[in-house]
């Protein structure tokens, strides 16, 4: 499957999991529909597939589960853009959620996505032992300790602080790496994976997390905004510890390559079963939005 057919794929399961547009009260299912169908890259539904890819050899019915992790994702982006925080009006090539809903509005989309994501898990028919650390695991990664919210916290609190090359990884980490993590292992958990494969598909996740971060930072710099569908150069306008504020352009976009290189190494003992894998982390690493 290729990367257009596979976002239809998510798109379509998409768009059977959101309540239509009339469905009332219609405003904030308009407005959770308006960001998820902005034209996101589906990069962590498509991972956990192919995570699930690697231990079966087939999508093993991850799809809702997969969909589950871009509700989340879509959720934090608007969060993330609202005026308390980046503050941007520009996001997947249109205005932002409350530039055209209001704030308010803005706010109750993203809380709406992050429940249907748990309610989605939750009415999944599989095993009780396997849907509750599917449960636990996206909770954690979109949490406080160590995941997404803590990254969020710590990416505020480290704006227009002295670059720290300590604190950067842990923001990163933990804002984009944690979600990315939690991508390979619900594809793994919904495979059925053993103990072995679920460590090296976690471990695959956080090199190629780490490495998405890094180029989001560098594509900051270098892109334009047409190219990123978001406003580009807001990163040094705004002092936010980045790869390219603490490490500079060339040398960051060295270590994103050599978290790449790492990503390839891991999944060595899948073979040709995580092909789909392996060309995931060369695009993250090589994409130009
Ligand atoms: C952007 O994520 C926000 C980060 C966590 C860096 P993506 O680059 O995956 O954004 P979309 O989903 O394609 O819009
Ligand atoms: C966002 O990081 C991480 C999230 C949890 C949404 P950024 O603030 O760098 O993402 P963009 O550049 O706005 O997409
Ligand atoms: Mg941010
Ligand atoms: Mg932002
Ligand atoms: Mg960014």
């Amino acid at each position: 499957m290729n990367l257009h057919e596979y976002q239809q794929l998510v798109d379509s399961e998409l768009d059977r999991l959101v309540p239509s547009e009339h469905t009332p009260p219609a405003t904030i299912h308009r407005a959770m529909r308006y960001s998820l169908f902005a034209g996101g890259k589906r990069i962590r539904p498509i991972l956990c597939m192919e995570a699930a890819h690697a231990v079966c050899g087939s999508f093993c019915g991850a799809l809702p589960a997969a969909c589950s992790l871009e509700l989340v994702h879509t959720y934090s982006l608007i969060h993330d853009d609202l005026p308390a925080l980046d503050n941007d009006d520009y996001r997947r090539g249109k205005l932002t959620n409350h530039k055209v809903f209001g704030e308010a509005i803005a706010i109750l989309a993203g809380d709406a996505l992050l429940t249907l994501a748990f309610q989605v898990l939750a009415q999944l028919d599989i095993p009780p032992g396997r849907k509750a650390r599917l449960v636990a695991e996206l909770a954690g990664a979109a949490g406080t300790v160590g995941g997404m919210i803590g990254g969020q916290v710590a990416d505020l609190e480290g704006t227009g602080q002295p670059p720290d090359a300590r604190l950067l990884e842990t923001i990163h980490h933990a804002k984009t790496g944690a979600l990315l993590r939690a991508s390979l292992r619900l594809g793994a958990i919904t495979a059925g994976a053993a103990d072995a494969e679920y460590e090296a598909l976690s471990c695959f996740g956080e090199h190629i997390g780490l490495a998405f971060q890094i180029i989001d930072d560098i594509l900051d710099v270098e892109e334009s905004s047409a190219a990123l569908g978001k406003t580009s150069g807001k990163d040094a306008q705004q002092h936010k510890i980045t790869f390219p504020a603490v490490h500079g352009l060339e040398r960051s976009r060295q270590m994103a390559e050599a978290e790449c290189t790492h990503a390839h190494l891991v999944l060595e003992s899948f073979g040709e079963q995580a092909t789909g894998l392996h060309q995931l982390a060369d695009l993250i690493v090589h994409r130009k939005s």
